[in-house]
């Protein structure tokens, strides 16, 4: 578990108040979360959507405040800083969004929109500089420079999501936040997606926060993996490890559920079957006790601490 941290995000809690029958009411979509992104590793995220891994991601690079706590990069504690010196930050530390197109101005040729950050940021001394930029770009994310001409519609899903890692790299960042980068594709896509992450992460030295609700997904890319059970961290060790044995009952329920190759075995929920509770009456005690196959009186009134197993791990559970 040992590396250099290169971000350190420590203690943090971000709210929205929102209304429901028309009284105002927090909702805490991150409590409490600390990790460390270990410089040049891909460290992945996973949990059932409405966990708050947007809000993670969101919250480390100041595109929503949160309420208490501190992000730690380059000796700063980032979201003490201004905007103006955020918006530099965010040069050095960019995200991937899970719909391509979304996130791609259907009036812009896809050039333009690989060199947006570039051009706002004067990074391109010339025009010269600027077509020669993107040409690179475009060979490193696997597309031809003639995808410079095209517009997003003219794409397929695969080859628009690599615009949006090109949008990410164009400005040699230092680190990747990619939130749910290959959901929005069909799986014989995803797999080469994830593929280019990892090149890049190798050719550029790149450390990658990798979002997903997807363990399997998440598997296939990160080196340690952090498990989010509504909006806090229930366990975060490295990916063998997790898989060979994991050690939350959640975990536990989340391998069970992915599908598998061998047919003979049985695919179920682990004991985890019921609904996700309500974000509003988070319970007492452990937050997972209410779909937990191996619950006790203890986990109903005692909010489970996330502490150090002897293989380093660290796990949120009273019977770990
Ligand atoms: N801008 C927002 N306003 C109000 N509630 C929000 C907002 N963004 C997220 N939420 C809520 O916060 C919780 C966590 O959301 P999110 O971070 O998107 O989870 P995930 O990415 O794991 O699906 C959810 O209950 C969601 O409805
Ligand atoms: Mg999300």
């Amino acid at each position: 578990m040992s590396g250099e941290a290169i971000l350190d995000a420590q203690e943090l809690s971000t709210s929205f108040i929102v209304k429901r029958a028309r009284r105002r009411f927090e909702l805490k979509a991150v409590d409490n979360v600390s990790f460390q992104l270990n410089r040049g590793e891909i460290l992945g995220v996973v949990g059932e959507t409405g966990c708050g891994k947007t809000t993670v991601g969101r919250s480390l690079v100041g595109l929503v405040r949160p309420k208490s706590g501190r992000v730690v990069y380059d000796g700063e504690d980032i979201l003490s800083l201004g905007e103006k010196r955020l918006r530099d930050i965010r040069l050095r530390i960019r995200m991937v969004f899970q719909d391509p197109y979304a996130s791609l101005d259907p009036r812009r040729s896809v050039g333009d929109s690989v060199a947006e950050a570039g051009d706002i940021h004067g990074l391109f001394p010339n025009r010269q500089a600027r077509a020669e930029s993107i040409d690179t770009t475009l060979r490193q994310v696997g597309l031809d420079p003639f995808f410079a001409k095209r517009f997003p519609h003219e794409l397929s899903g695969g080859q628009r999501q690599r615009v949006g890692i090109a949008r990410a790299i164009l400005p040699t960042p230092e680190i990747i936040i990619a939130d749910e980068p290959v959901s929005a594709l069909d799986v014989s896509i995803q797999a080469q997606v994830l593929n280019l992450l990892l090149d890049l992460q190798g050719s550029l030295n790149l450390t990658i926060l990798f979002i997903s609700h997807d363990l399997s997904v998440v598997g296939q890319i990160s080196s340690r993996i952090a498990v989010m059970y509504l909006g806090r961290i229930v366990e975060l060790a490295e990916a063998t490890a997790l898989y060979a044995a994991p050690a939350h009952p959640y975990t536990k329920a989340l391998i069970a559920a992915v599908p598998r190759a061998d047919p003979t075995r049985r695919v179920s929920g682990g004991g985890a079957r019921a609904e996700l509770p309500s974000r509003f009456e988070v319970p007492d005690g452990c937050a997972f006790a209410s779909r937990c196959p191996v619950k006790q009186q203890r986990c109903l009134t005692e909010t489970p601490r996330l502490r150090s197993l002897a293989d380093g791990r660290l796990v949120a559970c009273h019977f770990a």
